[in-house]
């Protein structure tokens, strides 16, 4: 059995592990990721951001050209083909991995395959898919796991019939019915991309709105524009059960505040109602690392309750995202290597790739209320936005929150045509604590959406010019 050294291991090979990895290789540490999957790029490259937007780019594509492209004087009849939607999904995630591998090998990273277990303080077994057993010594190791599906008791994942998001990025056909349970960012995408392929589309949410944890106001126009799409929402409704057979699934549901139940009959389930921790098998116990009653670990500046052993990304609280899972890699490695390093969740965007797409990044309205900060709103609709209008592009808005008295910017709201590639505009300003008037007095090119981005700051003072 061979015993190797390194400075740090890392377990997992996601977004949180390969940035850990290849930092670590940048700032001369000798490092390994144990990763068990037979690609490189965890959950995010593999099962979840890459393919789901590789589907939502391709079916977006298809919805124009099914319907908007006439109105540019474009006149195509497309018809799907589903599999090579598929393969070019596949193909593109499967360079994307390659791509981590590169990363390794460029940045002097050992990958370790097979399944790691912490055995003892500084100590690694990694068990390969052969059975073969290799033992690590590691002054650190870092523990990025990732996450997994949440499940519901009486909703069987057979990924079959009854899928997950990982079934969902590969069902063999379009559903006719597609009943999804959970209106969250997994589910809206997932079942955007379904919908825009011709599946009738009906999310099942258990709460009385769609996406918890996104301004009210944002949520109430993101759930208008999917309603328009043709999404159907039974909102405030609780899944009892659902009985899969080789045709489709019968799904039970009644109304959260009493009634009487109902029963869904759908060709497929999607089951998205929230990611757990991972940690199964990991050995936790065997040096003392605590988790918290839902799974995830406890952490002080990604130092876990047993010396010499950290943690990041999905595993640890925080918002499950793969760029949150990036900045805790770069930070917790440079603490390892001695260096000062924080990360500010508040300024963690966050995005929904629908069409149109959603973002935000700060406080929402209700945050802000909630702490009793007085705030002033500055809005602007992309109907008064030039680019959006010539585009056909003019549904949603841009919000911007700043505080009342020092005009600090606090929360950004958008919904809009590619906000997901405008949001980064505010991440930076807010980074470096701009006011609204920052933004306003900033000249911005035109025509741009991203002018919106701009009157919306001008708003907060009421002199919102273009319309
Ligand atoms: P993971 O990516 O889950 O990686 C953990 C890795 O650890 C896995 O590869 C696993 O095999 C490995 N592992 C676990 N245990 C062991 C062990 N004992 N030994 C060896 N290896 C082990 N986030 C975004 O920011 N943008 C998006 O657009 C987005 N889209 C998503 C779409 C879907 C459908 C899903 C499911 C998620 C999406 N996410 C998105 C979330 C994002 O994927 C996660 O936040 C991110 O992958 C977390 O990174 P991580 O490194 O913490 O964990
Ligand atoms: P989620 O937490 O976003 O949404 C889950 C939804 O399910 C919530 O609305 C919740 O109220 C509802 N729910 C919970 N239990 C329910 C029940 N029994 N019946 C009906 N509804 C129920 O979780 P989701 O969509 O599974 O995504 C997990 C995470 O993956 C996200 O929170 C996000 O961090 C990440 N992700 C990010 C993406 C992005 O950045 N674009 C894309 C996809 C996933």
């Amino acid at each position: 059995m061979a015993e190797t050294n390194y400075d740090i291991v890392i377990i997992g090979g996601g977004p949180g592990g390969y940035n850990a990895a290849i930092r670590a290789g940048q700032l001369g540490l000798r490092a390994a990721c144990v990763e068990m999957r037979v690609t490189l790029g965890g959950t995010c490259l593999n099962v979840g951001c890459m393919p789901s937007k590789a589907l939502l780019h391709a079916s977006d594509l298809f919805a124009q050209a099914s319907g908007e492209f006439a109105t540019l004087g474009i006149d195509v009849a497309p018809k799907l083909n589903l599999p090579q939607m598929m393969k070019q999904k596949s193909e593109s995630v499967g360079a994307l991995t390659k791509g981590i591998e590169f990363l390794f090998k460029k940045n002097k990273v050992d990958w370790i395959r097979g399944a790691g277990k912490i055995t003892g303080p500084g100590k690694v077994e990694v068990t390969a898919e052969d059975g073969a057993v290799t033992t690590l010594s590691a002054r650190n190791i870092v523990i990025a796991t990732g996450s997994e599906p949440a499940s519901l008791p009486g909703v069987a994942v057979d990924q079959t019939r009854i899928v997950d998001s990982t079934g969902a990025l590969s069902l063999p056909e379009v559903p006719g019915h597609l009943v999804v349970i959970g209106a969250g960012i997994i589910g809206l995408e997932l079942g955007s991309v379904w919908r825009r392929l011709g599946a009738k589309v009906t999310v099942v949410e258990f709460l009385d709105r769609i996406t918890p944890g996104m301004d009210s106001e944002l949520a109430k126009a993101f759930q208008r524009a999917l309603t328009k799409q043709g999404m159907v929402f039974k909102l405030g409704a609780k899944v009892t059960g659902a009985t899969a057979s080789k045709k489709g699934v019968a799904l039970t549901c009644e109304p959260v505040a009493g009634g009487g139940a109902e029963t869904l009959d759908a060709d497929y389930v999607l089951l998205a109602i929230g990611r757990r921790p991972f940690t199964d098998n990991l050995g936790l116990e065997t040096v003392g690392v605590e988790t918290d009653k839902r799974g995830f670990i406890p952490t002080d500046h990604f130092r876990t309750s047993a010396d010499g052993v950290w943690a990041i990304g999905d595993v640890i609280l925080g918002p499950m995202l793969a760029h949150k899972a990036e900045e805790d890699a770069v930070a917790c490695v440079e603490l390892i290597a001695g260096k000062y390093a924080h990360v500010d969740y508040n300024l963690v965007p966050n995005v929904v790739y629908t069409a149109p797409e959603v973002a935000w990044v700060g406080k929402t309205e209700e945050q802000l209320k909630a702490e009793g900060r007085a705030y002033k709103a500055g809005k602007f609709p992309f109907t008064a936005n030039s680019r959006a209008k010539i585009n056909h592009e003019t549904e949603g808005f841009v919000k911007v929150l700043a505080d009342a008295v020092t005009d600090e910017v606090l929360g950004v709201h958008m919904m809009g045509p590619q906000v997901s590639e405008m949001i980064g505009e505010y991440c930076v300003a807010m980074a470096f604590r701009a006011a609204s008037e920052d933004i306003a007095r900033t000249c911005h090119p035109h025509p741009t959406r991203s002018e919106a981005l701009r009157q919306a700051a001008m708003g907060v003072e009421g002199w919102t010019m273009q319309a």
